[in-house]
């Protein structure tokens, strides 16, 4: 099934005012990671998977790329990226990731932002890829850490009385599937997968490991999000960065 909850106008305000705060996970947690994955874009041509708004494809022409195709199935976030990222060599297209049909073209850095754990069929994502890029391209992807997303209640802080964070409960982790939250609205689908299931797909489709991360935020972060001291106890992210090699 898949579901295209940036399109509900409650959650698309909701997460647009989170990441037009500055002040949120993305900014200070993720971005950071899998900016330092990347070694090359000069001249790269790039496909971000879950593209959003466009602000990585706009880094990445901003980095040299010759061309970036960015694919979103939200048509809001398409919107936004062709009004707020439009550049000569970025293209956007509204399409749902499983259905994206692209012929005659391959890629040398393939990305995906925290868009994975929306997707139902994670080997059959591999495969595209795995498809769509050139030989020796890399795939760089990061997902919500499955220590998140195990847990089927999907509320992982227990708490005292006084609402102090105790320990985050991990459950269900072998039950790899679906996962419903709370995030703006009620009903917020995501997959849940282990990591040996994040990493042997990747293995057995031609890929190998060449870095993994459980990002925790630099100092800027804490300072203005002091919160993120959570990140120490928990990680939020997982990031892969892979290479096809046969
Ligand atoms: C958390 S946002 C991240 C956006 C962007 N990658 C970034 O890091 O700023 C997840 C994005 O994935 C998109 N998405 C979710 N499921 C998708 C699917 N099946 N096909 C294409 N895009 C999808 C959403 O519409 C949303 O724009």
């Amino acid at each position: 099934m898949k579901q295209n909850i940036y399109d509900n106008e409650t959650f698309f305000k909701g997460y647009n005012n989170l990441r037009k705060s500055g002040v949120n996970y993305n900014d200070f947690v993720e971005q950071p990671a899998i900016k330092s994955a990347i070694t090359d874009l000069h001249q790269k041509k790039v496909l971000d998977l879950g593209c959003g708004t466009g602000q990585f494809a706009t880094y990445c022409v901003e980095n040299g790329a010759s061309k970036v195709i960015g694919v979103d199935i939200s048509k809001n976030m398409i919107k936004k990226a062709t009004i707020e990222n439009a550049h000569e060599r970025i293209e956007y297209i509204c399409s749902p990731i499983e259905e994206l049909d692209l012929k005659n073209i391959k890629f040398d850095l393939i990305f995906s932002f925290l868009a994975v754990h929306y997707i139902e069929d994670y080997p059959a994502l591999i495969e595209k890829v795995h498809r769509l890029l050139e030989y020796r391209g890399e795939f760089i992807f990061s997902t919500e850490h499955p220590i998140v997303t195990a847990r089927k209640e999907m509320n992982n802080w227990v708490k005292d009385e006084d609402d102090n964070k105790l320990h985050w409960a991990v459950d269900d982790y072998h039950e790899e599937g679906k996962r419903e939250q709370h995030w703006f609205i009620d009903g917020v689908i995501k997959y849940h997968r282990t990591l040996s299931t994040l990493i042997n797909t990747l293995i057995s489709n031609g890929f190998v490991i060449e870095g993994i991360m459980e990002p925790q935020s630099g100092p800027d972060g804490l300072e203005q999000m002091p919160k993120l001291i959570n990140e120490k106890r928990r990680p939020s992210f997982f990031v892969i960065k892979s290479r096809k090699c046969s």
